[in-house]
């Protein structure tokens, strides 16, 4: 890994140099006011090293990747009671899917599609007093950045046109999978995917997942070994949506993926990487991101297969 910086470097500029098809997400009108073009690396190995390229340094809406740390917060909670709510199984369908939901009689199939994260943020809501204050004093002290924030006006954004998400949770609440008030669900759930980091932060933040559940700063544990085994497979099978096999494939990592245009990968006993590249591709997941990735890994060897 001595030559990173320079791998980094390498691979940019073969994307550079290819026409880059994606697009910004629009649905969310806020995450449609980002420069395109905004490209960013961050490595951080649990040895302390790390590299870094372009935009590293620049907070980014993290979307969906936020679901993971909910998921964490919510298992640790519940522990195995958690699965009775939601399942651990690829949906093979888009993020923003119904059409498992209904089939599985509210059950969504795993927690990092939009309903399975709609039912962790019930869960939370249900078992916690201060559920905004309590998560982001849950982020703050895992990434070890004091001053992480959620982006109100990505939160009005995304509740102005939320209608696939309003309608999961009806859906849900028609099968008795959700114990709250559905905007109270919903409104926390937009909360969490307003949370904006950089790569830098984000990098920091999902270490502890490739150093057995322990932040390897503060030697903090965050989650079981077992926890964090098992975190790391529902992202290698879920992160992705319909691309969870593409990105295997390709990439070779457990990862999750947001349509900001972040993705955070795990390579277990060695490091967490962040790109972000805000174009995304048709599954809504970030092109260049995922091509870097699919790059570095192949470059530098360093994948888990
Ligand atoms: O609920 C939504 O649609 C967004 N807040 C999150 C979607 C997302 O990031 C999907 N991941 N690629």
């Amino acid at each position: 890994m001595k030559n990173s910086k320079e791998i980094f470097a390498k691979i940019n500029k073969g994307l550079e140099e290819r026409v880059n098809p994606g697009k910004v997400a629009t649905y969310i009108p806020e995450l449609g006011n980002i420069d395109p073009n905004k490209f960013g690396v961050h490595l951080t190995k649990i040895d302390g090293v790390e590299y870094a390229c372009g935009d590293s340094n620049e907070k980014f809406s993290i979307q969906s990747i936020a679901k993971v740390l909910s998921l964490i917060m919510a298992y640790n909670l519940e522990n195995e009671k958690l699965w009775k709510r939601v399942g651990v199984e690829p949906s093979g369908t888009p993020f923003n899917s119904m059409v498992l939901l209904e089939h599985n009689k509210g059950i969504p199939r795993n927690p990092l599609v939009n309903a399975g994260a709609l039912v962790i943020c019930d869960i939370l809501i249900s078992r916690l007093e201060n559920p905004k204050q309590e998560l982001l004093a849950f982020v703050r002290e895992v990434s070890g950045f004091p001053d992480i924030n959620f982006n109100p006006k990505v939160v009005e954004s995304e509740k102005s046109k939320g209608y696939r998400n309003a309608s999961s949770i009806n859906l849900m609440k028609s099968f008795g999978n959700i114990e709250n008030d559905i905007d109270e669900v919903l409104d926390f759930y937009f909360n969490l995917c307003s949370i904006e980091m950089t790569c830098k932060e984000l990098s920091h933040t999902f270490l502890f997942l490739a150093n057995n559940g322990v932040t390897p700063k503060t030697n903090k544990r965050i989650v079981s070994v077992s926890k964090s085994k098992r975190i790391n497979a529902i992202m290698q099978l879920c992160g992705f949506y319909d691309e969870a096999g593409e990105f295997a494939f390709k990439v070779g990592l457990p990862g999750k993926s947001g349509v900001g245009g972040g993705i955070v990968a795990i390579h277990p006993d060695e490091y967490s990487i962040v790109v972000w590249s805000p174009k995304l591709n048709p599954k809504g997941n970030s092109w260049k991101g995922m091509k870097f990735l699919e790059r570095f890994t192949t470059e530098t060897e360093l994948s888990i297969f």
